[in-house]
């Protein structure tokens, strides 16, 4: 690929603000690199896919900017690759080998790689691939897949795993624009979080262009056979051919959703956005790669009832695509940002009844968290400054940073708030942010112009405490309050199940009710519940999770029959691994999870794998 020039600086281009903020570089505690001194700014990306050897080969050209005229070396991360050769490559384009080294590697962070500059070059050429075990990648098996024909493949680079199949700075403070050639099986098609063309299904060579700078966990592949479908005039679903029908009825609110959150944040600035449908082993829900966001197949209920997974992830192209967190430590401005911001494009949409159902269970899930994590893990800011950064992505950046928003939102009024917000998002476009960076913001932007009613709101509790702050407004539902009372009657004998009054109940509803019953329900009245719902058979995968967990407490065999179709054919993490979790607590369930779990193990992510050998006892 011709690589002489890249676009080198969006932040000076006509779109952004003027800024009045001046962010500045921090040390991230999850990457080896050196940005300070030298920062990679564009990448190009020259890469062979091979499903036999399960790897990736290829090149990668990184164009650096020196900060620090006194360092020669740029440090990389890699995770796993396995480096062929570095060149250094001067303005003459005449390649010389370049003097490099791994240093002591870490099973979590990688290695880094180390590569002395040449006086005056300012790009290297790398040549690597990847391991079969590579942490970012996953390999699947036509029979992992819904056609059942064709090998898969995907990435995950969140939070730390792009470095095992890019060897880069991989810290979110580092944003690079990126170009890239795929060569893939000729019958496959090649899709990257960047400009695709659908049309084009070539020869198994595709090329991608990336013009906006993103940071490195937003890098993303997949390659599988794929079609796709437009659903408006910048957005539209990739899927394999037999979902792309349900995927595009289930995502048809999209091109409005996105109206709307312009209306609400500002301009897109990513010019596309479409969704990838993967595999049901895809380990999360969604992941906002950027133009391209990808989505696992358990949200395509049929009634648009789980679509607030896609609400989440466009959210991102604001919160956390456009202003990014700086370190990990810092992640709730990225996921609570966006879980506040879902919700008002779900009322948006879907009316204030359903935001507030599931805003309602989303503090549920937060509650239910606290009663498992220490003090230490239950702050918004602070808690991930070693190890994993994947352990400390609790629900306390999600639910406790969304919430912290909807007080200063209650506070200050919500036509101040989205202004507030709107600024917020342009101020720092394309930029990468610690908390303290916002607090500061916050507090020059919102609080100075009000101080009085600022006075109200308990940053540093919110920030440093655990738990939630007593006195804040909490989320809560009329509707629930219905199915309460419901519950209550059917539990003490007062209705029997035929007499419920939930044949209008909303998915969300149902996920309130079955969440409310008590643990040791007996197998009398989960039958009574399944005779009268058809629970077991169920096609939402969230009311499928909650009845399964039901009936592993009660050891109710329809319900356990479900669960080996359900644990082996998907692999999100949310669904699959509370459910383990259930079945190991008792020794006939450790041993029945044990044998599902070596027929289901290769089809989960290796990440997702990683979690679920400690939960089950998994000796490879
Ligand atoms: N960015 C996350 C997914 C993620 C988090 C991947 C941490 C790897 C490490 C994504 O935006 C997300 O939060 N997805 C949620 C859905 C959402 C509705 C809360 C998920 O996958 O469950
Ligand atoms: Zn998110």
């Amino acid at each position: 690929m011709a690589s002489q020039s890249f676009p080198v600086d969006t932040l000076s281009s006509p779109q952004a603000p003027e800024r009045s903020f001046i962010v500045q570089p921090v040390k991230d505690p999850h990457s080896f690199s050196n940005p300070r001194d030298i920062r990679v700014r564009h990448i190009d990306l020259d890469l062979s896919v091979s499903f036999g050897e399960r790897t990736l080969h290829g090149t990668a050209v990184l164009f650096l900017e020196r900060l620090n005229n006194e360092v020669s070396r740029v440090v990389l991360d890699t995770l796993d690759l396995n480096i062929l050769k570095v060149q250094a490559v001067p303005a003459d384009e005449t390649f010389q080998a370049a003097r490099f080294e791994i240093g002591e590697g870490d099973p979590i962070l990688g290695a880094p790689l180390s590569v002395e500059l040449p006086a005056g070059v300012d790009r290297i050429r790398i040549e690597y691939s990847t391991s079969p075990e590579a942490r970012g990648l996953q390999w699947l098996e036509p029979r992992h897949t819904s056609e059942k024909k064709d090998a898969f493949l995907l990435t995950e680079s969140q939070a730390i795993n792009a470095r095992s199949w890019i060897p880069l700075q991989d810290s979110p403070q580092v944003r690079m624009t990126f170009r890239a050639t795929v060569k893939c099986p000729e019958h496959l098609m090649a899709v990257m979080g960047a400009a695709n063309n659908p049309q084009i299904l070539g020869n198994g060579n595709y090329s991608f262009d990336m013009p906006q700078p993103i940071p490195s966990y937003l890098m993303a592949l997949a390659v599988g056979d794929l079609s796709f479908r437009s659903l408006g005039p910048r957005t539209g679903v990739y899927a394999e051919p037999s979902l792309i029908e349900s995927a595009a009825a289930e995502f048809s609110d999209i091109e409005t959703m996105m109206e709307r959150a312009e209306r609400l944040y500002g301009p897109y600035r990513w010019d596309r956005y479409d969704i990838l449908v993967l595999p049901p082993s895809f380990p999360v829900g969604g992941m906002e790669n950027p133009r391209l966001t990808f989505a696992t197949p358990t949200i395509l209920a049929g009634d648009k009832s789980l679509v607030s997974v896609i609400a989440h992830e466009v959210a991102h192209s604001w919160a956390g695509n456009l202003v990014t967190n700086a370190t990990w430590n810092d992640v709730w401005l990225n996921e609570g940002f966006s879980v506040y911001v879902e919700r008002r494009l779900i009322e948006e949409i879907y009316g204030e009844p359903r935001a507030e159902m599931e805003a309602a269970l989303g503090l549920e899930e937060l509650k239910e968290e606290l009663t498992r994590l220490d003090d230490r893990e239950e702050v918004l800011h602070g808690s991930c400054n070693e190890g994993d950064p994947e352990d400390c992505i609790t629900k306390i950046p999600y639910e406790k940073g969304a919430l912290f928003l909807l007080q200063l939102e209650k506070t200050f009024g919500r036509t101040r708030f989205d202004q507030f917000l709107r600024e917020y998002f342009d101020q720092f476009s394309f930029q990468s942010i610690t908390t303290e960076e916002f607090i500061h913001y916050l507090k020059q932007n919102l609080f100075q112009r009000n101080p009085t009613v600022a006075a109200s709101i308990p940053v540093n509790e919110w920030l440093y405490e655990p738990g939630i702050p007593p006195s804040i407004p909490l989320p809560s539902s009329q509707a629930f309050g219905v199915v309460e009372d419901e519950a209550r009657a059917w539990l003490e004998g007062r209705k029997s199940a035929t007499d419920l009054n939930a044949s209008s109940w909303t998915i969300h509803e149902w996920l309130h009710f079955l969440t409310r019953l008590p643990h040791d329900l007996s197998l009398e009245q989960i039958d009574e519940l399944d005779r009268q719902f058809q629970l077991t058979a169920s096609h939402n995968c969230e009311i499928v999770h909650q009845w399964l967990l039901l009936s592993i407490r009660a050891g109710y065999r329809p319900g356990l029959d479900r669960l080996e179709e359900f644990l082996v054919s998907v692999g999100r993490e949310k669904l699959i691994k509370p459910l383990y979790e259930e079945l190991v607590k008792s020794e006939p369930g450790k041993t029945w999870a044990r044998a599902i779990y070596a027929k289901a193990r290769p089809g989960y992510h290796p990440i997702v794998a990683k979690k679920l050998d400690q939960v089950v006892g998994w000796n490879k």
